[in-house]
């Protein structure tokens, strides 16, 4: 928790300093994103080689959803026909089951535009 408020501040910090370098905002995303992955990384794992509860996320932008060759996917996200666009994902954590009823995955709710965007950003660096 307090390393949440701290990359918050650091990154609020570094927001306001538009002129700061593209690559130092970028690591501030992330390590932002890094913070709210802990809502996600009791089920997902970060190493591409393991499925936990939930798929490994490793590569997860732009691919089709449900492709994991060992992960026992529900037939709804096997149905959807989604490719994980940045877009989509956004939808998928702002309201995963309403995105794709009968999805196994837990409901989350992260609709904060700013949360998603350090998600994203996370997850690419991945
Ligand atoms: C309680 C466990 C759990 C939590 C917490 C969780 N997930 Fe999931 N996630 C799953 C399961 C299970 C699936 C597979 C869903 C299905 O097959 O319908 C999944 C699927 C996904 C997929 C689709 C992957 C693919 O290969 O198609 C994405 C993307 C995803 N989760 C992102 C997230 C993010 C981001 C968070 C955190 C905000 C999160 N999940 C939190 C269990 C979880």
């Amino acid at each position: 928790m307090k390393s949440k408020i701290l990359g918050m501040s650091i990154l609020a910090a570094t927001l306001s300093f538009t002129s700061f370098a593209q690559a130092s905002n970028e690591k501030m995303m992330q390590a932002a994103g890094q913070e709210i992955f802990k809502k996600c990384s009791a089920c997902h794992s970060t190493d591409a080689s393991k499925n936990a509860f939930g798929p490994s996320l490793v590569g997860v932008i732009n691919r089709k959803a449900a492709s994991l060759p060992r992960f026992a996917y529900s037939d709804a996200l096997r149905k959807s026909g989604l490719t994980w666009t940045e877009a989509n994902i956004r939808r998928w954590v702002a309201g995963n089951d309403i995105l794709v009823p009968g999805t196994r995955m837990r409901h989350v709710q992260i609709t904060d535009k700013a949360e998603q965007d350090y998600l994203i950003a996370y997850l690419k660096s991945l």
